[in-house]
């Protein structure tokens, strides 16, 4: 047993036209630029912007934003380059099966349902505290002694459904969401900038100054300064720099345009249009948010639980804040249901494959939609969104996503080399150049995550290297192939499976 075994692209292909396990093939270019939207724009921008220029960048909150959208941008043509050349379910995970071996390919998959379960759980409690505020009602009840956030625990489920109902009509939910959030974004930016008083702006990078006391030791500082033994310092350009690495949060999501791929019409042209429309969207519309909200209000003030709604407030536009908070809670709704519909398909790709149990990978027969993962997805997001304390967890969503992002980067160095023969729609320009510096920046804003993070992700790697060698390795269909018409691969074995 070669826990380096891969999975041949061709077999990839094939897989997705299984009867009983058959995705539906009905999205095109621009429904992926709006789902990728629908899924970037946030909790990050919504909540995490305030308080990072408070504590970390100042106004220059918006370099930390470019700069973590120039990242994405680099990892994105790596990820636009394996999803049209690997157009199937499953995203960094089936494009790492098709180079790297199995073992990492397990790996990656293990590290997306960490990003996906938990970046969904952490926007669906975001979700219910907008929620409470806007509807003045309290979102946690105290049930058998524990605390439960039943407004998180009421929109997991609620989107479940919506999920399992299938992505059309998923689609059509998303379009009609998006819409509102980006009128909220070009609202906020449009009415906000006749409230910008430009001396906010100055000092535009406040001067450096030692990091506030720390209250767990060690963990939480970077691990940069742990490696360094550096001081930990808050403002100043490193502030910007690690801004970046937390801001990095509001992006995540255009990596998930790819884990669409197999419901696509035309994967090889839609994919790279919607990874890099939506990308190229939200970082104007980011900069620009940052730009007026830090404009607004002295960015010292800007630490609170919903910093765009607090500052049309303190400008005395309280119709303004009341709107905002309204488009927040209607618009935060897709983040959390397109991060769910990912990592049910990245857990239906993987049990397809056999590294998690068969059954898990049934396909509705009515809405043509992965049910078993979706409602597996649904429990968890709803628990852990329910009943754990997360906000510590945030960064972990940041970590899991980055390492995902290293791997696809090296992964398409890998695979011009192994296999330069395969059709590639969307090329990165300069390869090796531009697909290493992606890795490398993406590797240097982990860096400048906690040591706790760190530690948290190291257990959970542990976990999942345990399961692969007890379940995986034996169960994989790469261990007991089945019976494969003889013959060439391609086409003909294809058609016999699509005429089925
Ligand atoms: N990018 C998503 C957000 O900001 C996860 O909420």
């Amino acid at each position: 047993m070669s826990i380096w075994r891969t999975k041949s692209i061709e077999q990839s292909i094939r897989d997705t036209d299984e009867p009983g396990y058959r995705l539906r093939r009905d999205l095109n270019g621009f429904d992926l630029i709006v789902f990728g939207i629908g899924v970037i724009i946030g909790t990050g921008i919504f909540v995490v912007t305030g308080r990072q220029a408070a504590e970390n960048a100042g106004p220059a909150i918006v370099l930390s934003f470019l700069a973590a959208g120039a990242v994405c941008a680099l990892a994105a043509m790596c990820y636009a380059e394996f999803a049209s050349t690997v157009p199937v379910a499953g995203s960094a995970y089936t494009f790492g099966y098709a180079t790297l071996g199995e073992f990492v390919a397990w790996i990656i998959g293990w590290d997306l349902i960490l990003e996906f379960t938990l970046a969904a759980s952490v926007v669906s409690v975001g979700w219910s505290e907008y929620a409470g505020d806007l509807l003045a009602l309290p979102t946690t009840v105290t049930l058998a002694g524990l605390p439960v956030n039943l407004g998180a625990v009421a929109i997991a489920v609620l989107l479940g459904l919506v999920g399992m109902l299938g992505a059309k009509l998923s689609g059509r939910v998303t379009a009609v969401v998006v819409a509102i959030k980006v009128g909220i974004v070009l609202f906020i930016i449009a009415v906000g900038a006749a409230y910008v008083d430009p001396t906010n702006w100055t000092p535009f990078i406040p001067p450096a100054q030692p990091a506030a006391a720390d209250t767990t030791g060690v963990s939480d500082a970077t691990l940069t300064h742990v490696l360094f033994g550096l001081e930990p310092t808050s403002f100043g350009p490193w502030g910007v720099v690690a801004a970046a690495s937390v801001v990095f949060f509001s992006f995540i999501g255009f990596d998930i345009v790819a884990t669409t791929a197999e419901e696509t019409r035309n994967p090889r042209r839609d994919i790279p249009v919607g990874i890099f429309g939506s990308l190229l969207i939200v970082t104007l519309l980011y900069m620009a948010v940052a730009a007026v909200v830090t404009g607004m209000r002295p960015y010292t003030e800007l630490n609170v639980t919903a910093p765009l709604s607090d500052a049309f407030r303190s400008v005395g536009a309280d119709w303004a804040a009341t709107l905002i908070s309204l488009g927040g809670v209607i618009g935060i709704t897709t983040v959390i249901l397109v991060l769910m519909m990912g990592q049910a398909r990245v857990a239906f790709a993987m049990s397809r494959d056999g590294l998690l149990p068969r059954a898990l990978s049934r396909i509705h027969p009515r809405f043509g939609t992965p049910y078993v993962t979706t409602l597996l997805t649904t429990a968890a997001v709803a628990l852990l969104g329910g009943l754990v304390p997360i906000s510590t967890l945030e960064e972990m969503v940041n970590i899991g996503t980055l390492f995902a992002f290293v791997v696809v980067s090296v992964g398409v160095v890998v695979l011009r080399s192994l296999r330069p023969d395969l059709p590639r729609a969307f090329r990165v320009p300069w390869s090796p150049v531009l697909p290493l510096l992606a890795a490398l920046s993406c590797l240097w804003l982990m860096l400048n995550l906690t040591a706790l993070t760190w530690i948290r992700f190291a257990v959970w790697l542990v976990i999942g290297v345990a399961i692969y060698f007890l379940y995986g390795i034996r169960h994989s269909r790469l261990a007991a192939p089945p019976a494969q018409p003889s013959g060439e691969e391609g086409e003909g074995v294809g058609e016999g499976f699509l005429g089925a």
